[in-house]
């Protein structure tokens, strides 16, 4: 949607096909932190004025371990900081976007399948309102997701998978609850790694490191709190605001990239191409970048009838893509515990947390990547 968008705003039109219904995407509860410059990029796509009026700027970040909190200055280490705000809301003022636009959005389509994309005139078939469909196309965007068509249209032969899976899993909650903190805190514990985020002054969204199979009904309110209390205990004596849980769930933690992500036509963005970990907070931001890069690809297609940057999108996005899936790994190796660490990585752990937070060069190399590296479009 916000490709469609980006490319609305210069001109050039699409048509989405999205497999849920608008109720679902706009209400399932996912990221909340933006960098700088998707704040740019949804700002300059004409949708950040709600963003801009209720996201949460916030300039630093908190490393908690040994019972201590430490704030990592984003705003004065790199001039720049992030903005929470929902994903869900993201999505909500795309879908307003897109409706006022007047141009096509599709949504509970099925039987999606994908021809021709190694030629000049690929299609798309679907089903929509019980109604076979036929939709010719210069190019398809597959911004699917994970579990999406795009991807698994390939042939296995043809893409390169590279992944780590992780041996647990974060249980995630939304809560009516003030956060207590004003900023993010990410806690290293001996009981897992846990971590204190918000989506506006009175709801918080907190995680806990988990078992990969949790079973969440094992996990009472209670239960949840208790535990949560548990890995926030600091020796200040910090308490965390308790309140009704409102949402709970469970999320698996994936490395994951497909290269490359231009097939003929076929450009796979976000999701369909790559998973991250969600402890350095990169997956909507890296599904962000992408997209900017294919509609500037895309621009220089139809108004400057140049076709350099479409043959570049693959390698400009995975050159990114490859920093952050880099950082993502080394904050979820920094802050969760793994059942094959002994007590030298232990030690090395918190060694490693101390030097972040003792060292200025250290705290900028961790700042510079969570408020997001540069898009760096122009590179040979
Ligand atoms: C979130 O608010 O959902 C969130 C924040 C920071 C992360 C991951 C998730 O690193």
């Amino acid at each position: 949607m916000l490709l469609a968008q980006l490319l609305h705003r210069i001109g050039i039109d699409s048509v989405i096909l999205e497999a849920k219904s608008r109720q679902y995407i706009e209400h399932r509860v996912r990221a909340g932190v933006l960098e700088h410059q998707s704040v740019d990029i949804l700002n300059e796509a004409g949708v950040g004025a709600r963003m801009m009026r209720e996201g949460l700027v916030h300039d630093g970040v908190i490393l908690q371990f040994a019972g201590e909190a430490h704030r990592i200055d984003l705003s004065s280490l790199t001039g720049h900081g992030v903005m929470i705000y929902g994903q869900q809301e993201v999505v909500k003022d795309l879908v307003a976007a897109r409706i006022q636009s007047g141009r096509p959005i599709h949504f509970e389509v099925e039987a999606v399948s994908l021809h021709d994309f190694d030629t000049d005139a690929p299609y798309v078939t679907y089903r929509s309102n019980r109604s076979d469909q036929r939709l010719d196309c210069d190019f398809i965007a597959g911004c699917d997701g994970f579990h999406g068509v795009c991807r698994a249209s390939l042939p296995a032969t043809r893409i390169e998978l590279f992944e780590r899976v992780y041996p647990f899993a974060w249980l995630g909650i939304l809560a009516d609850a003030e956060p207590a903190s004003d900023e993010l805190i990410y806690s290293n514990h001996e009981r897992g790694f846990a971590l204190l985020s918000m989506r506006s002054a009175s709801v918080g969204r907190l995680y806990l490191q988990c078992k990969p199979n949790e079973n969440l009904d094992e996990w009472s309110d209670d239960r949840v709190w208790e535990e949560l209390a548990r890995r926030f205990a600091r020796k200040d004596g910090f308490k965390l605001a308790v309140g009704p849980i409102i949402q709970k769930s469970v999320a698996p933690m994936r490395s994951f990239v497909a290269e490359p992500m231009r097939h003929g036509r076929l450009f796979l963005t976000g999701d369909a191409a790559h998973i991250v970990p969600p402890t350095g907070a990169k997956g909507m931001n890296l599904a962000v970048a992408d997209v900017k890069v294919l509609s500037l690809a895309l621009r220089a297609h139809y108004h400057e009838s140049r076709d350099d940057r479409l043959a570049s999108f693959s390698a400009t996005c995975l050159r990114r893509v490859w920093k952050v899936q880099r950082f993502s790994w080394w904050m979820t190796s920094l802050l969760h515990q793994f059942e094959s660490d002994n007590a030298f990585d232990r030690r090395r752990q918190i060694a490693e947390l101390d030097y972040l937070v003792s060292s200025e060069a250290a705290a900028r190399t961790l700042a510079e990547n969570y408020i997001g590296l540069p898009l760096e479009l122009d590179r040979p």
